[in-house]
């Protein structure tokens, strides 16, 4: 398994470029399972997720091309004939977002099997909701082995309001509507960008969607929808790594291909704990402001301080001075960096859903494993503060939703290069 090595010390200057959305690439590659016809997305970001969706819909049926290369980062799908529409269990054990095909399955083909995606390091990431929405739209799913199969002749139009905010169950329920008989009302939906993005690819593709982004998303079922080229978002998450990795060295990065509007919570955090940010068009400027000031935090759905940013912003408190409160609202078990921070010399407790961090605390080098993909990322960051050599075990998480991390982040001056095994194995 590869390692990270990283020696701290240096601030990062320069600039640095953000990839495409893994979270939006994932439903809108999902997207192309509800036509026949070729679906072109760009911007797709080389991500080990990425290959493990190509290996799903390649394994129903479907023909996928994945390049990337200076030009491309792209993908052409084209499901022209799903001839084993099953989400097998050996693909959805690594990617629990593999769920995302069973509403366009159970769309285009009447029939759906998933495995179920079971939990994964940051909590039990129950699917009940995207199961209720397909029963309410008519689909008949039962359970047997480990596995979900859903029927339906055809979905039909139905009045769904979420119980809790999801944000791949509105995606998978949204897919599903838009070939239902009739039309499907959804409430209290995830207004994440990710879901404006999947149905800006939806509406190209013919389907009929009105109030993506609120809470309240209207669509009238159509009986078949055609193929569309599309560009995916740019990562909002990746985005704001970069952010907090420029404030927490002390640096100058300008942040570049990003979509500020969408980093809004994140930098109005960074502002109130002191660090400079000047916003442009499609990059955002961070530099450091003299010392960090604490400041608590807390965890909502969209508009809100996002929680695949909460154990960055966690790395960066250690940093501040002052005591910072952080809760996590969205995962119950999301404090898997804290232990790894702690033996790097934060000074953090918790309690129930909220960490209390006291700063400003020195990091030392440590020996850290890497846990869940934004665990890794708080490392790699608390890494480039601290004093000596880091050796972070287990950085397959990290490759699962960041490109070329190590290469991006040397290109702004970060002293960190990827240790494979001895046999060079993965
Ligand atoms: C998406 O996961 C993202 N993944 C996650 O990013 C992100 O952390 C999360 O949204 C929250 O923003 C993708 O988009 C592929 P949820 P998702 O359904 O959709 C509960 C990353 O780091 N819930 O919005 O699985 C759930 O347990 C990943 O890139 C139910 O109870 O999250 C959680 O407490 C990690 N029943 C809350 O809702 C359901 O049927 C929000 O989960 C569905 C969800």
């Amino acid at each position: 398994m590869d390692k990270f090595v990283v020696r701290g010390g240096n601030p990062l200057l320069g600039t640095i470029k953000v990839s495409g959305a893994k979270n939006s690439a994932l439903p809108c590659m999902a997207a192309a399972i509800l036509t026949e016809d070729e679906v072109i997305l760009e911007n797709i970001p080389q991500v080990h997720d990425i290959e493990t969706e190509r290996k799903l819909l390649t394994s129903m049926g479907a023909e996928v091309e994945l390049g990337y290369g200076r030009a491309q980062h792209r993908t052409h799908i084209k499901c022209a004939i799903l001839s084993d529409p099953v989400a097998k269990y050996e693909i959805v054990k690594t990617m629990r977002a593999s769920s995302l095909v069973l509403g366009p399955l159970i769309a285009r083909t009447g029939i759906a099997r998933v495995a179920m995606p079971g939990g994964c390091a940051i909590g039990g990431r129950p699917i009940d909701l995207h199961i209720s929405g397909l029963e309410a739209m008519g689909a008949t799913i039962t359970q047997d082995h480990g596995y979900l199969e859903a029927r339906a002749d055809r979905l039909k139009g139905a009045h769904i309001v979420f119980d809790k905010i999801t944000v791949t169950g509105t995606e998978d329920l949204l897919m599903a509507a838009t070939l239902a008989e009739g039309e499907t009302l959804f409430e209290n939906c995830a207004r994440e960008p990710e879901v404006t993005d999947l149905a800006a690819l939806l509406i190209a593709m013919g389907a009929k969607i009105e109030g993506a982004g609120t809470a309240t998303i209207r669509v009238q079922g159509v009986t078949r929808l055609h193929g569309a080229r599309h560009r995916i978002n740019p990562d909002r998450i990746e985005a704001g790594t970069f952010l907090v990795a420029g404030a927490i060295t002390g640096g100058d990065l300008n942040v570049d291909c990003c979509e500020p509007k969408h980093l809004g919570a994140l930098i109005s955090k960074l502002e109130q704990c002191g660090v400079k940010i000047d916003v442009g068009a499609d990059h955002v400027r961070v530099r450091s402001g003299g010392e960090l000031k604490a400041a608590d935090m807390t965890t909502e759905e969209y508009p809100g301080f996002p929680t695949d940013m909460q154990a960055q912003y966690m790395a960066l408190a250690t940093q501040a001075e002052g005591t910072s409160s952080i809760t996590e609202n969205i995962f119950e078990n999301r404090f898997m960096h804290v232990q790894e921070l702690i033996r790097m010399g934060a000074n953090i407790t918790i309690s129930g859903r909220t960490a209390t961090i006291r700063g400003k605390t020195p990091l030392q080098s440590a020996a850290v494993m890497c846990s869940d993909l934004r665990a890794s990322a708080s490392l790699v960051l608390a890494a480039l503060v601290a004093d000596g050599e880091t050796i972070l075990d287990r950085v397959y998480h990290l490759d699962r939703g960041y490109e070329h991390f190590e290469e991006k982040l040397r290109g702004v001056g970060a002293q960190i290069r990827r240790m494979g095994d001895v046999f060079g194995k993965k």
